[in-house]
């Protein structure tokens, strides 16, 4: 028998290497590299008819059939919104986010939404099938008197294994022909013929291919789960975002309610389109007005609070920004920044005082986002900025404004993306003005239920928005 080969594989993004390399010269990770096993590769005798060599020959495009395609009803607005409207069959879904974020529960609510429309295999690697049982007693919400009730109302059509291995996962698939299979998680799932370690790159490469040929060969829909590293990827993320058909994640900081399920791929549907969700007692409940949600709590006329505008995909959302800033004990400013981007905060701070003469060399300055929500665009700029600005000064904002709008760094106000629709949210939840940078040619028309403030420079927004400004911004 030959000498064993192997390869050292970046586990961050699967490049190979004949040697192990410090650090990853195509994503740049550090100590990435692990050795594995070279597998003879799959012979093209082994690969099902389907794939096989077909003359192809170009058509017009009028030629080809239009594929209406179906979607099976998905009945979780929030989620079949990021899906593109429902559930394409025979598509493969991956779901990535932190441990512990509540992956393993979305789709346990999924799986007993969708087991009304026909067989559903859960497949666990990570958790034994009463701790699944109990989970799902929780969401159905008879925790209270055990087990009897799930007896008599069980999901019929919902079957749970605990298992790691794909063949015998395969098998399960072909003796319970379902329609729709879970699998949590793709880093426990493995090949026992591949000697790599479950959760490495070849493995996780490996096991998905296996999975996406069952979806497309058999029609039935695949959501793995995959969990994010401390780099912010799944093991083998780019190998696997390339091989899945959408890729969602779940997002949300742990100690705060709200989930994120954002979508970053999708063959089927819009990129970048957002669904929010709320950990609750009983799973995960669907927030359909997240604006509403964000701004419960909002105490009216706080000196350091602000509203803005972001969007999340094709949605708008409304988010409240607190500044807070405190005179420094001993001579170095901090500049702490909780949901917005710490770069963006110092331009911020640098504008403020550079532009507008705030001494904030002598102040700390604390910026949160409320909600656990994380805001990178620069439309919430002029937020941020007026949210310092009105705590520094002690004057709260207008209580019926939303701000919007990117800032230089000359001070001037820049106009942002889709502001009809950020207006029309606004104007929706009942806010009664806008501040906006000035309009420079047309755009598209503006909802007439909101008023319509416009500013060329960031002195100018903060003047209209601060109550008690007016007096002294011609001085400034
Ligand atoms: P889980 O779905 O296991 O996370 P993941 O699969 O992403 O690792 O969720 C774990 C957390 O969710 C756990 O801390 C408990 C919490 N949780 C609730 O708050 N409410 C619930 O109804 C359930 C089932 C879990
Ligand atoms: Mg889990």
């Amino acid at each position: 028998m030959s000498k064993l080969r192997t390869q050292f594989v970046c586990q961050q993004c699967g490049r190979i290497s004949a040697r192990e390399l410090g650090r990853c010269p195509q994503c740049g990770a550090w100590n990435s590299f692990v050795e594995e096993v070279i597998s003879p590769p799959a012979s093209d005798a082994k690969r099902p008819q389907g794939f096989a060599l077909r003359a192809s020959s170009p058509r017009r495009l009028s030629e080809i059939e239009a594929l209406q395609e179906e979607r099976w009803l998905l009945p979780m607005g929030e989620f079949a919104r990021v899906l593109g409207g429902g559930i394409v069959p025979g598509s493969m879904i991956l779901i990535g986010g932190d441990p512990g974020i509540g992956k393993s529960t979305l789709l346990l609510q999924v799986a007993l939404v969708m087991e009304k429309q026909g067989r559903v295999l859960y497949v666990s690697g990570e958790e034994s099938e009463s701790q699944i049982r109990m989970r799902a007693q929780r969401l159905l919400g008879n925790s209270r008197n055990q087990g009897a009730d799930l007896e008599q109302t069980a999901p019929p059509n919902l079957y749970l294994v605990t298992e790691t291995q794909l063949p015998q996962i395969l098998e399960h698939v072909a003796t319970l022909q379902p329609r729709l299979l879970i699998v949590d998680s793709i880093q426990t799932t493995y090949l026992p013929e591949l000697e790599s370690m479950a959760g490495s790159v070849t493995q996780v490469r490996e096991c998905a291919s296996r999975l996406r040929e069952l979806a497309k060969t058999s029609g039935i829909t695949v959501f793995l789960i995959g969990h994010v590293t401390k780099e912010g990827s799944i093991a083998g993320p780019r190998v696997l975002e390339h091989i899945v058909d959408t890729v969602l994640y779940l997002e949300g900081d742990r100690f705060q309610s709200y989930r994120l399920l954002r979508s970053v791929k999708n063959r089927f549907g819009a990129t970048s389109e957002v669904g929010v969700f709320e950990m609750g007692e009983r799973g995960m409940i669907e927030v359909p007005n997240p604006s509403e949600a964000f701004l419960a709590e909002r105490v009216i006329q706080a000196p350091g609070s602000a509203i803005a505008v972001t969007m999340e995909g094709t949605r708008p959302l409304l988010v409240e920004v607190q500044g807070l800033t405190s005179p420094t004990p001993f001579g170095n400013p901090r500049r702490t920044a909780n949901g917005v981007d710490v770069n963006r905060l110092l331009m911020i701070c640098a504008v403020l005082t550079r532009r507008l003469g705030l001494r904030l060399s002598e102040q700390d300055v604390f910026v949160n986002v409320i909600g656990g929500l994380t805001v990178e665009e620069p439309a919430a700029d002029l937020a941020i900025a007026a949210a310092i600005a009105s705590s520094y000064k002690n004057r709260p904002l207008r209580a019926d404004v939303v701000l919007i709008g990117e800032v230089g760094l000359s001070g001037e106000l820049r106009m942002v993306g889709q502001t009809a629709a950020r207006l029309r949210e606004a104007a929706a939840l009942g806010f009664q003005t806008a501040i906006l940078p000035r309009r420079l040619g047309r755009s598209e028309a503006y909802p007439e239920a909101i008023e319509i403030i416009e500013a060329r420079s960031l002195q100018q927004a903060l003047a209209a928005a601060l109550l008690g400004e007016e007096q002294d911004s011609s001085s400034g």
